[in-house]
C-alpha cells in the first residue's frame, strides 16, 4: 500500500542531503514524498544542534505535528543530529514520538518503520556504523533529472574545535573510497544532473587516513574529467586543511567554480587558539592571497562566530579587521552557543548576552554593506549561469547561479532548464542579481570574463540543450 512521508529538515547542507538519501530509501518501502504534514502517514524531523536556536526548533515541531498523533495515528520520527545527541531520552522526554533515528542508521529506517507499524514498539537506532556502509544509499532513480546534487565524499570530523558539537554527533573522519564516488558522480551525469557539491564537515581532509588513495584534488581532478558534468563544487573546508594543490585546482581546473566557503570563525590569535582551530588569521589571510592571486575572481564566504568564552573588545575588533582585509562575498555568522559536553562550555569566562548581540549586529551590519557592495560589481557583466529553476519570486522568471555561486533571476521559461547561458546583470541586491538573457553576439564576450589564465569552459561557452524529461 502506497504511503505518504512529511519530512522538515533544519541545519546544514549535510542534514539537507540525508532528508534526500531518507525519501530514497523510503521510496524502497512504498512511501512517497508529499509537502502537506496533514496528508502523511509517517512525519520525520531531521534535526540539527548545532546551536541552542535550531536545537529548540525540533521541541517546537514536535508540539505541532502531535495534534496530527492523536488524531490521526500519523507515525512520528526525529532524525538527523538531535536524534544522535539524545537517543533514547528524547523518547522518554516526548511520550508520542515513535522513532529516534541517528546520524548513521538511515538505512535502518524501513526496518525501524516495520516494528513500529507491525508490534506498536517505540524504536531507537543511534550506533555508528564504523565501516560507512551507510554512505552509499540508494542513487538517484527519478526519470526527471535534477540539475544539481549533493555528494557526500566523507563524513563526520576529528578537529574537535573547542566550542563544536559536530565530531560528537556526526563521528570520526570518514572518507569514501574513489572509486565509489565516482561510479556516483558518472550516474548522476548520466540521469542529467550538471553540477555536482561535494559534501563532507571537512571537505579538503578527505582521504586522511585512506591508503592509496586519491587526495582530494586528485578527485577533483578526476571528476572535471566526466562528460555531462559542467560544475563542481565542495563544502565545507577547513583552513587547516586547504594544501597549495587545492589552491592549484581553481586555477586547473575548468569545472571547478570560482567559489570557496571557508570558515574562519575569529580574526584574532588569542581566540583561534582556544578554539582549537589549528591556524592564524596570519596563515588564514595568506591562504586568501593564494586563492585571489591563483583565481582573481574567486567569490569567498566564511562563517564566523562573536562571543566565543574570553572575546574582549580588541579581539573582536581584530574579526573587523580581518573581514575588512578579505572583503568576504558573504558571511554566516552567529552568537557562540554553548553546547553540552564542549570544553568551551566549561569556560569560565563566558560572554554576556547582551554583548554577544551587540557585536553580532555590528558584524552584521558592516558584512551586509559589503555584500551589497560585492554583488554591485557584478552590474553590466555578463555572467554564465546555471539555470536551476523557476525563481523563488515568481513563476515567470527562471533562477540559476553564477560559477560565483551568486543567485540570478531573469525572464525565461522552463526551456532554459540545465542550461549555461549569458546572462547580463542589471540589478544587484543583498541577497540576489537579476539579469537579462544575453544575446548570442555577448556569448563569446562572457568568457572573456578575467576569472583566470587557463580557461576552457570559459573562452568556449556554449549552450547545449537539456535532455527531454525522462530520457537518460
Ligand atoms: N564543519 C564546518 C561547519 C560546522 S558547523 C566547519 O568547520 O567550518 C557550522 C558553523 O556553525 C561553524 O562554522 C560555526 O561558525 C558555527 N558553530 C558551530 N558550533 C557553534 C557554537 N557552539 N556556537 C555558535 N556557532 C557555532
Ligand atoms: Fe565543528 Fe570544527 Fe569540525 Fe567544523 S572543523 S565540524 S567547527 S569541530
Ligand atoms: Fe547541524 Fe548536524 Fe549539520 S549539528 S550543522 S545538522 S552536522
Amino acid at each position: 500500500m502506497q504511503r505518504l512521508v512529511y519530512i522538515e529538515t533544519y541545519g546544514c547542507q549535510m542534514n539537507e542531503h540525508d532528508s534526500e538519501q531518507i525519501l530514497r530509501v523510503l521510496e524502497g518501502a512504498n512511501y512517497l514524498e508529499t509537502k502537506e504534514a496533514q496528508q502523511a502517514d509517517l512525519i520525520l524531523v531531521n534535526t540539527c544542534s548545532v546551536r541552542e536556536k535550531p536545537e529548540q526548533k525540533v521541541y517546537s515541531a514536535l508540539g505541532r505535528f502531535k495534534r496530527l498523533k492523536e488524531e490521526k495515528g500519523t507515525i512520528l520520527g526525529v532524525t538527523g543530529c538531535v536524534a544522535q545527541q539524545e537517543g533514547e531520552k528524547l523518547l522518554d522526554r516526548i511520550p508520542y514520538l515513535d522513532m529516534v533515528v541517528g546520524t548513521q542508521a538511515i538505512l535502518l529506517i524501513p526496518q525501524m518503520l516495520k516494528r513500529v507499524e507491525v508490534i506498536g514498539e517505540k524504536v531507537c537506532e543511534t550506533g555508528f556504523d564504523e565501516k560507512g556502509t551507510h554512505l552509499k544509499t540508494p542513487l538517484p532513480s527519478g526519470s526527471l533529472p535534477n540539475v544539481k546534487s549533493f555528494v557526500t565524499i566523507m563524513q563526520g570530523c576529528d578537529h574537535f574545535c573547542s566550542y563544536c558539537i559536530v565530531p560528537y554527533v556526526r563521528g570520526r573522519e570518514k572518507s569514501r573510497a574513489s572509486a565509489e564516488i565516482l561510479e556516483e558522480v558518472k550516474h548522476l551525469a548520466e540521469r542529467g544532473v550538471k553540477e555536482v557539491c561535494l559534501l563532507g564537515q571537512n571537505v579538503n581532509g578527505y582521504g586522511k587516513g585512506l591508503e592509496g588513495e586519491m587526495s582530494f584534488p586528485e578527485l577533483l581532478r578526476a571528476i572535471d574529467g566526466i562528460e555531462g558534468i559542467e560544475r563542481i563544487r565542495f563544502t565545507t573546508s577547513h583552513p587547516a586543511d586547504l594544501s597549495l594543490g587545492l589552491i592549484r585546482a581553481f586555477s586547473e581546473l575548468g569545472k571547478l567554480c570560482e567559489h570557496i566557503h571557508l570558515p574562519f570563525q575569529s580574526g584574532s590569535n588569542r581566540i583561534l587558539k582556544a578554539m582549537h582551530r589549528g591556524y592564524t588569521r596570519e596563515s588564514y589571510l595568506e591562504k586568501i592571497d593564494r586563492l585571489k592571486e591563483v583565481c582573481s575572481s574567486i567569490a569567498i564566504t566564511a562563517d564566523v562566530m562573536v562571543g566565543f568564552p574570553g572575546e574582549e573588545e580588541n579581539d573582536f575588533e581584530e574579526t573587523l579587521d580581518l573581514m575588512e582585509k578579505v572583503r568576504f562575498d558573504d558571511l554566516y555568522s552567529f552568537k557562540y552557543s554553548p553546547r553540552k559536553g564542549t570544553k568551551a562550555s566549561r569556560h569560565e569566562h563566558q560572554v554576556e548576552e547582551k554583548r554577544k548581540q551587540e557585536r553580532l549586529a555590528l558584524l552584521q551590519k558592516i558584512q551586509k554593506e559589503t555584500t551589497l557592495q560585492r554583488n554591485m560589481a557584478f552590474l553590466g557583466r555578463i555572467e554564465e549561469v546555471l539555470v536551476e529553476g523557476y525563481s523563488k519570486q515568481s513563476r515567470r522568471d527562471m533562477g540559476g547561479r553564477t560559477r560565483t555561486n551568486k543567485t540570478v533571476n531573469f525572464k525565461g521559461d522552463l526551456t532554459l532548464l540545465g542550461r549555461r547561458i549569458p546572462v547580463r546583470i542589471t540589478n544587484a541586491y543583498a541577497h540576489s542579481l537579476r539579469g537579462e538573457r544575453g544575446s548570442s553576439d555577448e556569448k563569446a564576450r562572457a568568457g572573456g570574463i578575467e576569472r583566470r589564465s587557463h580557461d576552457p569552459i570559459g573562452t568556449d561557452l556554449h549552450e547545449f540543450s537539456p535532455s527531454p524529461p525522462g530520457e537518460t
